[in-house]
């Protein structure tokens, strides 16, 4: 199947969603979920298939129309989802786990089976807010402890019932202490550092009601707990484009900077000296260099067509600027 990408959305503006051809219906038994509460929303709402299997397009749309996510950033993230834990030639990845029936391993099964968003490594990683590391648990699967924890430093820091600034700062480096503390094979480079910095952004940006522009207490719980729109809510006014991320996980980090790096054989967190992995062109390389297969780009024909489209025109044109040599 050809990858195309759709045109930018074309109103760009705050809007109440769900409308109402999109209501919540709680996932069947066979529905795929995963470690992403925003896409997992969406496939509850339908503005994904409600089996948790999308193409490029479908993520793109959904992701802008939900949450009012940039259309630059929007092409890129689900580019590189399809990438590192889908099947590129069908131009299919599962937001959950994998299902060797309707995504089957590549011509010739290079890659093994596609895992699906919630398989370690390449995409889904350590530090997460409400997922456990892989050594320590299930990373798709929300931990109702992890919540609950979350939503007593709303409690604690928090303003009234307002999820702030300062919840996020703290909370985000809880997490990254408890992870140091419990997890021996510990991962936090340059890539999965600012996706998770990023996602911190997210909860309080595109989780936040466009026109009050607060995230309460109970849209928190909503998204992240029922996976659904909370009532009354509208998508933030303005698309929330790549630099737009960049300041956001910024604010969150200088709070409590963490050096990105992973634990070595002896236990010890050793923060990444490597200048291939010096922000920003090391986010780039971390995430596409070393996150994409490389057998991927053993390939010719439509694969390969798809492959160098996503890499091409999904993902490079966000770092271009920066990052002018490819990975490809
Ligand atoms: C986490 C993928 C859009 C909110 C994640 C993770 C993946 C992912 C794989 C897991 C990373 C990890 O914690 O280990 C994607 C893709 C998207 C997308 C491919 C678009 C195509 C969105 C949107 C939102 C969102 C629109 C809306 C708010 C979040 C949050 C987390 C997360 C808050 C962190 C969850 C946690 O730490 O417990 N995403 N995402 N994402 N995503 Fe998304
Ligand atoms: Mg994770």
């Amino acid at each position: 199947t050809p990858i195309e990408f759709p045109p930018r959305m074309a109103f760009t503006g705050a809007k109440r969603i769900p409308d109402a051809a999109h209501p919540f219906i709680a996932p069947r038994p066979n529905d795929l979920r995963g470690p992403c509460p925003g896409l997992n929303t969406l496939a509850n709402h339908g503005y994904l298939p409600r089996n948790g299997i999308a193409t490029v397009a479908q993520l793109t749309q959904a992701s802008q129309e939900g949450f009012n996510l940039g259309y630059d950033f929007a092409r890129a993230v689900s580019s590189l989802a399809v990438l590192t834990r889908g099947n590129p030639f069908l131009n299919l990845v599962s937001i959950g786990g994998a299902s060797p029936r309707l995504i089957p391993p590549l011509p010739g099964a290079i890659d093994g089976t596609p895992g699906g968003l919630s398989k370690h490594g390449r995409f889904e990683g350590d530090v997460s807010m409400t997922r456990r590391d892989a050594a320590l648990g299930d990373p798709g699967a929300l931990d109702i402890g992890m919540l609950d924890d979350f939503l007593s430093y709303v409690d604690r820091l928090g303003d009234g019932d307002v999820v702030t600034q300062s919840v996020l700062n703290e909370y985000r480096f809880h997490r990254f202490q408890d992870s140091l503390a419990r997890n021996p094979k510990l991962v936090y480079q340059v890539g999965r550092h600012g996706f998770s910095y990023g996602e911190g952004g997210f909860i309080l940006n595109l989780f936040a009601d466009g026109i009050t522009h607060n995230t309460t207490r109970r849209t928190f719980d909503s998204f992240l707990r029922t996976e659904r729109f909370p009532p009354s809510w509208n998508r933030r006014a303005a698309p929330f484009e790549f630099p737009d991320i960049i300041n956001a996980a910024e604010a969150i980090i200088s709070a409590h900077p963490v050096p990105p790096g992973k634990k070595n054989a002896g236990g010890t967190y050793v923060p990444d000296t490597d200048p291939r992995l010096d922000f920003p062109c090391g986010l780039y390389y971390n995430l596409v260099g070393m996150g994409v297969p490389a057998v991927l780009l053993n390939t010719t024909g439509l694969l390969r067509k798809n492959v160098d489209k996503l890499l091409m025109e999904g993902i490079h044109p966000l770092f271009a600027d920066v990052c002018p040599e490819p990975v490809i």
